[in-house]
């Protein structure tokens, strides 16, 4: 599968969205790799760090909004809840670095990850209202957490963009670099992890996480029920509709 590439090296484990020409939009098959990737990589001791980047002038737009319409996820089992999952409880470091638009599920996953490096075009959304959804990934919880509840509910509610400084200020990210140096540092940050104990590191990161992780899994859960719902209702297939046709929706009926 060529839309992701993985590559291992010196103990990290490399995955790329590799779909440039769609802004990193993620397909369902996209989701199914990268689910089985970080299986892989939690059970195979060779690998100690995962890294996932996108392209110097994009991360992710988020969920392929084409799939979204003709072929919703069904299921618990569908490519991107296994991703999620996996994201959610992938026991070992895992890094991101993020470059232009990280849209949707591009700027959740990143509440699963350890450490974020950003170059300094990165930005963050999650336009998710302004599609008829909700929250996904458990960012419902987390984003409060993380931002305080009234920049969250700007962050949800209002969908717009934030910067790279923004997150910086927040804790969604460690570093803001130049966009081509993004990836690169990631990578040093990584094998400087991939040369530490990786007992200290798995349990230092379990430690840190248990105090919620089934509140994780139990959020993600009621958030997916809604999503799968919303998603084929009618004021979602508008934004989709309107997206693919190059319009501004009209919710003036929802
Ligand atoms: N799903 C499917 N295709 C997508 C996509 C998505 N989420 N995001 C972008 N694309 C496609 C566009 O349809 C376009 O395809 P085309 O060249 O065949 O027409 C191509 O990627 C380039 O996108 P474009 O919108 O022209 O790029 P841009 O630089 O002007 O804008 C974004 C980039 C990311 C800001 C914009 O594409 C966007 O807002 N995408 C949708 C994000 C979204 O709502 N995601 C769902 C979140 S839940």
């Amino acid at each position: 599968m060529t839309d992701i590439l993985t590559h291992t090296d010196g103990g990290v484990m490399t995955v790329t969205l590799n779909r440039v020409e769609k802004k990193n939009s993620i397909t369902a098959a996209m989701y199914g790799a990268m689910a089985d990737a970080l299986q892989s990589a939690a059970g195979n001791a060779a690998i100690r760090v995962v890294v996932l980047q996108g392209h110097e002038t994009v991360f992710s737009a988020g969920n392929d909004i084409g799939d979204f319409l003709n072929k919703p996820p069904a299921g618990e089992n569908s490519p991107v809840f296994r991703f999620l999952r996996g994201i959610a409880a992938f026991p070992k470091p895992l890094l991101a670095a993020v470059c232009g638009p990280a849209v949707g599920v591009g700027t959740t996953m990143l509440f699963h990850c350890d450490l974020v490096y950003a170059g300094d075009n990165a930005a963050f959304s999650m336009p998710f209202v302004n599609l008829g959804l909700c929250p996904e990934a458990a960012s419902s919880l987390l984003v409060p957490q993380m931002l305080g509840y009234h920049r969250a509910a700007e962050a949800l509610l209002m969908g717009e963009p934030f910067m790279a400084e923004a997150a910086l200020e927040v804790g969604l990210v460690n570093r803001v670099l130049p966009p081509t140096e993004a990836n690169g540092y990631a990578q040093a940050q990584a094998r400087k992890l991939a040369a530490k104990p990786i007992s200290s590191l798995v349990e230092t990161k379990r430690l840190m996480k248990k105090g919620q992780a089934a509140l994780v899994v139990q959020q993600m859960d009621d958030e997916g029920a809604s999503f799968g719902r919303m998603l084929r209702e009618p004021a979602a297939k508008e934004a989709f509709s309107a997206f693919m046709e190059r319009r501004k929706p009209d919710f003036s009926q929802f």
